[in-house]
Parts: structure tokens; C-alpha cells; sequence
């Protein structure tokens, strides 16, 4: 099994990689800690910053991930602020921004950034369309998860899809997935 290291301090993240990235026969090792990330208006430039950073600064190939939360009727709002909005605002402020809006339009991006000490980083996108719930609902999930209902989730928010639901269909298993094909091709021609 090849193994990959994934740069986080979050753990969920980390148990959903390894999950999604075993069915590729890839074995995720946690590089845990916290690592620099810089403001930017793209997840892209975002996690590319940070892979490039660790991938130099360890001398290994590594890979890291950054998510956003996009609402259509607050112009994409948090998008790339998703991590200072959910620790500011948390779940209740977002849902007291969309009070008496009908308009619950969201989608939820991930990006994974690849990246070798001594190359570019390669980036994966994945992307899942959804709506925000009225109220909170659920507790199998971590962060957005109890106000994000997926499309393709039956009406259920990711939060109670439980993580076994919700590695199907999520947006971090849409880039997981890109990413895990083209690593196994990658490693093929090694
Ligand atoms: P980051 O990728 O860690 O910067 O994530 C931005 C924010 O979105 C953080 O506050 C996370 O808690 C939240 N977030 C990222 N991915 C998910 C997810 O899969 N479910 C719920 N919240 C998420």
C-alpha cells in the first residue's frame, strides 16, 4: 500500500481521508499540527500556499485540504472565511443571517492541494450542492455538518447522514476520489 501524508489539525478531516482514500489502496498517514494558511479569495491559492509550505519544510510529499462553505443569497459568504466565520459565528449566527430568507441555496467546496518538495502542487476539486436548514439538526457531525442538507442527501443534513453517509456523497469524497485516481495512476508510472 503507498502511503500519502495529510498536513491537518482536524481530525474529522483526517478519519474522512483515510476512509475514502483506502477503497484507492492508499494509506493516509496523519501529519498533525497546525499549519500556516494564508487569507486569499481562493480555496486554490489557499491550499496550495500550505502544501507547497509543508511538502519544503518536511521533505515529504503531502497533501492538505481546505473547505468552504458558499450561500447564494449572502453572495457566497463565508466561501474562503468559512473557518474564522464558523468560529465566530458558529452554526446560529449563520442561521440568524438567513432568518426569513427562503432563498437557503449553498454549496460546499473542497479543495485538496498535492504537493512534492520539490514540485508544484496539483489541486482536486470537489463540490456538493445543498441547502441551509432552518434550525440545527443532527449530532453525528462536526462543523457546518447539522445546517448543510445535501441534494443528494434525502432531506437529511450531513449531520444526520452519520460520517458512513455522508463519505458517499460528500464534497471532500467528490475531491478525494479525483485525487486518489490520479495518485494510483501517478504511482503506476513511479
Ligand atoms: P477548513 O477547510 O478547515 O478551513 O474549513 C473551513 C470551515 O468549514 C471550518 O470551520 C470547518 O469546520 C468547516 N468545514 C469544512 N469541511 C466541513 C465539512 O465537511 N462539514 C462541516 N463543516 C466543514
Amino acid at each position: 500500500m503507498k502511503k500519502v501524508f495529510f498536513a491537518t489539525s482536524n481530525k474529522n478531516k483526517y478519519l474522512e481521508a483515510k476512509a475514502i482514500l483506502r477503497s484507492f489502496n492508499i494509506e493516509v498517514e496523519w501529519l498533525k499540527g497546525d499549519y500556516p494558511e494564508i487569507q486569499a479569495e481562493s480555496l486554490e491559492e489557499i491550499a496550495s500556499f500550505t502544501a507547497k509550505w509543508v511538502a519544503e519544510k518536511t521533505k515529504k510529499a503531502v497533501f492538505v485540504e481546505d473547505a468552504g462553505l458558499f450561500i447564494q443569497v449572502l453572495n457566497g459568504f463565508p466561501g474562503p472565511y468559512s473557518s474564522y466565520v464558523y468560529k465566530t459565528l458558529g452554526n446560529h449566527g449563520i442561521l440568524k443571517l438567513l432568518e426569513g430568507e427562503t432563498n437557503r441555496e449553498a454549496f460546499f467546496i473542497s479543495v485538496i492541494a498535492y504537493c512534492e518538495p520539490t514540485s508544484k502542487p496539483a489541486t482536486f476539486i470537489g463540490k456538493v450542492n445543498g441547502t441551509i436548514a432552518y434550525e440545527i439538526r443532527g449530532n453525528k457531525g462536526w462543523g457546518f455538518d447539522p445546517i448543510f442538507i445535501p441534494t443528494e442527501g434525502e432531506g437529511k443534513t450531513y449531520a444526520e447522514m452519520g460520517p458512513k453517509n455522508k463519505n458517499k456523497i460528500s464534497h471532500r469524497r467528490k475531491s478525494l476520489e479525483k485525487f486518489g485516481a490520479w495518485l494510483s495512476k501517478y504511482y503506476e508510472k513511479e
